[in-house]
């Protein structure tokens, strides 16, 4: 059976109103949260959220009932009617245009749907007021559908909200806080905990003599901003004899040597290229040999200086073995490979000084000394030696002393004070932070984390830039959590897209909770809820098999591989395993995609089954019923690994 061509209307749809979105105003909607007397203002993706019982809305508000505003300006490429269509539970009410369009009291999982309206070509004030409910899970997944396709969320480069002095003021806050967390302020000035980052560690020094070099540390030790600019370890060490100082702590540190390292086999620099290339290190780094250098990304100019011996090849292997919270992500690369990328970064890589570390034992005592006292240990750790440095706790940093100290813009000489190398902008932020209550320390969502960490983690210069990944924003609702958490910490064994030659890297300590955030920040919950089967499923089961196969079916295995089956023509487009889509994707999502896959992607080579009514093209099946259609395929990628050969 023939299927419907993809719209190439939409792409087209697309682009245009992307042009039609006022020019200066940012994407996504201004969002208000309040509760009590107190509010909190963000900027929100979309008309989405989800709150479970008993948790804060955001982590400016304490938990308890409160109240959302989303407000903005949904584009629209010509003049056209569209309805919207919500799933939430509280009271909803959006307006469009200064019309009514939507209102209800939600309910769980039964939609409700709104009046058609008219929006006019350009933008359309958008406003929709939310209240939790008295009792279960706050949430909000709002849809649209227009005569064309059917209900999606709003796609985001159509939504845009003015920049107000108080949404401003309310951004600048959550930045401070996110520097807070970052810089590892909390390391000394100590406070009660909620917010993940505030876990963030740095580098172990058990063993840190056998993995890096003495000229390099000496040189780090000293002005760690010198050779990474934006690294959060602060400059510890001041004054006249600083240098000195660094140098004694240098020698120390060299002298814990741990197991030695094996070492590294010669590498292929021309097959380290390569790989890099296919692993795009590039989203979050210079290439070595490549002259315009961006200065927000990581350098690998000094991995000879840097890394004794072994030590880049293990590094890469396992990037967060000596430091959990680490950046650098893994790729689960073969000893080989590692070699390869070892002898491509070093083929390129500075002269190191080659400056054997003083053994001399009154100067490694100095050392030790100063790692005790100058705030080291406040920070890293190491085995059993004790940490002899105290700073206040941050109950007793008054706000109007926040340009003292640390957040100094000179500090003193003799101040014991660490130095950050903080921009104006950011000292403002932490000061705006600094002046809150700062109880939004112990409160924390995920969707909170994944809009700061998708940032810091730079998702978006992968996903959206290379053709065949998923498109970030596609992401938000897609997945079941649980999977997604194996997947992005790298434990699952399955790879969606074998035939990428590129691969997804795995970030451990971050992946609960960016893949809850992924879910919650669509509407969804954190923990995927029993999808009990029909009674009927063995039935629908046996007609999903029949739909999926070429053989009176929809040809679906003609880009899909079922199990041990492979696709039969796979030069069409690659398709995923239909037999690990049960534990990955979210039953809404493979609705809305089975539905009409280009109004979900429209840039997707799967084509479109379902006409506008949303009939299906195949009446003697199930009576031709779209969404029974839809729902016989699901109870038969169900049965996951135990589906049976499609014809
Ligand atoms: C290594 C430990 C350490 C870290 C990390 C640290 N501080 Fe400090 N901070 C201190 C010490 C010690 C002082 C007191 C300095 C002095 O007496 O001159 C201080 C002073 C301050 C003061 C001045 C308080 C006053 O009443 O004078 C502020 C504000 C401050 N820190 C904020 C921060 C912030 C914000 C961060 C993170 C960006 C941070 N600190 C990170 C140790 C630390
Ligand atoms: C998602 C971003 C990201 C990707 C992708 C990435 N890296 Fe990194 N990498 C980092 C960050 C961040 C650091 C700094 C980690 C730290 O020390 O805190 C780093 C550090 C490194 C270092 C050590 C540099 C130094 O001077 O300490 C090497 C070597 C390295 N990466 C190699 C690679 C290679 C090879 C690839 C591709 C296979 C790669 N990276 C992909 C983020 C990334
Ligand atoms: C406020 C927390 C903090 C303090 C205080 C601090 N560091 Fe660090 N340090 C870090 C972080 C975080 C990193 C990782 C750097 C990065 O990711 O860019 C680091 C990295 C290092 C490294 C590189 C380790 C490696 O394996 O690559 C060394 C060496 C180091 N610090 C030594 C010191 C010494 C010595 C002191 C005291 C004089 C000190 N640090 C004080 C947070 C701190
Ligand atoms: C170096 C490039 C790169 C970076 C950076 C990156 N990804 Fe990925 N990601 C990929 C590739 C390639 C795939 C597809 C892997 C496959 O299907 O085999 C993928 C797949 C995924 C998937 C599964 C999607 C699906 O439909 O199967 C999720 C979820 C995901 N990435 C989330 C993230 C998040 C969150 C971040 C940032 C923390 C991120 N990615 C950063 C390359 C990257
Ligand atoms: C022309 C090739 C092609 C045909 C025919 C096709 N698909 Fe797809 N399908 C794709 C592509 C391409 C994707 C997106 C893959 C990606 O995310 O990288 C996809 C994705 C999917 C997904 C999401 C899977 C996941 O785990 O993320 C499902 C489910 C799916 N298709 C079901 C079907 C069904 C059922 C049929 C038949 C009714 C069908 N497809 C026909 C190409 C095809």
């Amino acid at each position: 059976m023939m299927p419907r061509r993809p719209a190439l209307l939409a792409l087209i749809f697309a682009a245009a109103i992307a042009g039609l979105r006022a020019a200066d105003n940012p994407a996504g909607l201004a969002v208000t949260f309040a509760a009590g007397s107190a509010s909190d203002l963000s900027v929100a993706e979309n008309v989405w959220l989800h709150v479970p019982a008993g948790q804060p809305a955001t982590p400016f508000l304490a938990p308890g009932p409160f109240t959302a505003t989303w407000k903005g300006q949904v584009a629209a490429e010509l003049r056209a009617d569209f309805t919207f269509h919500a799933e939430f539970n509280g009271d909803l009410k959006l307006t469009v245009n200064d019309t009514v369009v939507l209102e209800g009291k939600g309910e769980g999982d039964k939609p409700v749907t709104g009046k058609s309206v008219r929006l006019n070509k350009g933008a359309n004030n958008l406003v929709a007021e939310f209240k939790s409910p008295a009792a279960g899970d706050a949430f909000v997944r709002l849809f649209w559908s227009n005569k064309e396709t059917p209900y999606n969320p709003i796609p985001l480069a159509e939504l845009s909200h003015p920049e107000t002095d108080d949404l401003k003021k309310a951004l600048l806050v959550r930045r401070g806080r996110d520097l807070f967390a970052e810089n590892r302020c909390a390391k000394c000035h100590t406070t009660p905990g909620g917010m993940p980052e505030l876990a963030m560690d740095a580098p172990a020094f058990d063993g840190i003599g056998g993995r890096r070099n003495f000229d390099w540390l000496a040189r780090w030790i000293a002005d760690p901003h010198a050779l990474r600019p934006g690294t959060p370890m602060p400059q510890v060490l001041s004054g006249a004899d600083a240098k000195d100082k660094a140098e004694s702590v240098a020698a120390y540190l060299s002298s814990l040597k741990g197991t030695p390292l094996p070492e590294a086999k010669p590498g292929d620099i021309e097959a380290g290229k390569a790989l890099y290339e296919k692993l795009h290190c590039a989203a979050c780094h210079n290439p070595p040999d490549v002259a315009a250098a961006d200065p927000k990304k990581i350098s690998q100019k000094q991995v000879k200086a840097k890394f004794s011996p072994g030590a880049l090849v293990a590094f890469l292997q396992k990037p967060n073995e000596h430091y959990a919270w680490i950046r650098m992500p893994g790729f689960k690369l073969t000893a080989e490979e590692a070699q390869n990328l070892g002898a491509y970064l070093e083929g390129s890589a500075d002269k190191p000084a080659d400056r054997p570390a003083p053994t001399d034992d009154a100067l490694l005592k100095k050392g030790q000394a100063i790692v005790q006292t100058a705030g080291c240990l406040s920070c890293h750790v190491l085995g059993s030696a004790k940490n002899e440095f105290a700073a206040r706790p941050l109950t007793d940093l008054a706000a109007a002393k926040w340009t003292a100290g640390c957040l100094a813009d000179k500090p003193a000489d003799d101040s014991k004070a660490p130095r950050y190398a903080f921009t104006d902008d950011e000292r403002a932020a932490l000061r705006a932070f600094g002046a809150t209550d700062r109880s939004s320390l112990t409160r924390h969502t995920a969707a909170d984390f994944l809009a700061r960490q998708s940032v810091a983690l730079n998702c978006r210069e992968c996903h959206g830039k290379f053709e065949g990944f998923p498109a970030y924003e596609l992401l938000y609702g897609k997945l079941k959590p649980e999977w997604t958490a194996k997947f992005i910490a790298g434990t699952h064994p399955v790879k969606p897209r074998p035939w990428l030659e590129s691969r997804m890297p795995n970030f451990p300590v971050y992946a609960e909770h960016l893949a809850s955030g992924l879910a919650t920040i669509a509407g969804l919950p954190a923990k995927t809820p029993a999808d009990p089967a029909p009674s009927d499923t063995a039935d629908l089961a046996k007609a999903g098999q029949k739909l999926v196969s070429a053989n009176g079916g929809f040809a679906c295995v003609s880009c899909h591989p079922v199990g041990e089956m492979g696709a039969t023509q796979v030069f069409e487009a690659p398709g995923i395993n239909l037999a690990t889509s049960f534990d990955r994707i979210q039953p809404s999502f493979f609705r809305r995609w089975l539905r009409a896959p280009t109004s979900v992607d429209p840039s997707t080579k799967m084509p479109g089954y379902f006409d506008e009514e949303g009939k299906s093209p195949l009446p003697d099946v199930l009576g031709g019923d779209g969404p029974k259609t839809i729902g016989a395929v699901w109870e038969y990628i169900r049965l996951a690994d135990k589906m049976p050969r499609p014809e």
